[in-house]
């Protein structure tokens, strides 16, 4: 059932996370992504706690914005600290090739995102039909996040290897900061030929704490369109 008002593209974003989270089973703990679609992901998982069901199952969140929404609807916390193992993941992405590839970041999560996938067994990608892409880079920039110190730099080198580069800002002009204080710069290369090859450089260079480029760690894709919702795998 459409909710009143809602657009295609939340529909479609909404029918994934639900599908997706029939991939949680009881007493799972369970990475919470970022985003409009990771959203759709928490508000089923708390709506289904308040049917009784899925209430032994704890989140570890990427971002002080998941977290802040997860604990408005009552949906358990818990931190890799003491979890430093999930059972699984799910999270939306920016963008996806046919290998399952991403670019993710779009919301500026992309550091806690990597490192909470890095974390679990399995890592399942919730996304609308419009995040598919034949080639990385097509749709979207790669967002590398860097350390303040330095950040000129960082984009010089980013220059470098072919982007052109903007330092994100936030609504009221100032520069964009991540939860842990650092600036975004969006990088756009084009549609990307050798994705692994440009995540190594980025990995190899000092001030550059993380990038949108997340390679081998898609388990599963979760995808809705006008077709109807499909669950993939990597081939
Ligand atoms: C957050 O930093 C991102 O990686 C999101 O997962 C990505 O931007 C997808 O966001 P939406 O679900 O809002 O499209």
């Amino acid at each position: 059932m459409p909710a009143p008002g809602e657009s295609d593209v939340d529909r479609f974003k909404r029918l994934a996370a639900e599908r997706a989270v029939e991939s949680i089973q009881p007493g799972m703990v369970v990475g919470l992504g970022s985003g409009s679609t990771a959203a759709f992901v928490v508000r089923r998982l708390a709506a289904l706690r308040g049917e009784g069901r899925l209430t032994d199952v704890v989140g570890v969140p990427t971002s002080v914005g998941t977290e802040t929404l997860a604990r408005s609807l009552g949906v358990p916390l818990s931190t890799l600290e003491e979890h430093p193992v999930l059972d699984l993941t799910l999270d939306g992405a920016d963008e996806v090739d046919p290998e399952l590839r991403l670019i993710k970041g779009g919301g500026g999560a992309l550091l806690r995102e990597k490192i909470v996938a890095q974390a679990s067994r399995r890592v399942l990608i919730v996304v609308d039909a419009a995040k598919l892409s034949p080639r990385l880079g097509t749709r979207w920039p790669v967002p590398v996040e860097v350390l303040p110190f330095g950040w000129r730099s960082q984009a010089l080198f980013l220059e470098g290897l072919g982007a052109r580069v903007t330092r994100r800002e936030a609504k009221d002009g100032a520069p964009y900061q991540t939860d842990q204080g650092n600036f975004v710069l969006d990088c756009a290369f084009g549609p990307l030929e050798r994705p692994e090859a440009l995540a190594a450089r980025l990995e190899s260079r000092a001030g550059i704490v993380g990038h949108g480029l997340f390679i081998g760690l898609t388990s599963g894709l979760v995808v809705a369109g006008p077709e109807g919702v499909e669950h993939r795998r990597p081939a």
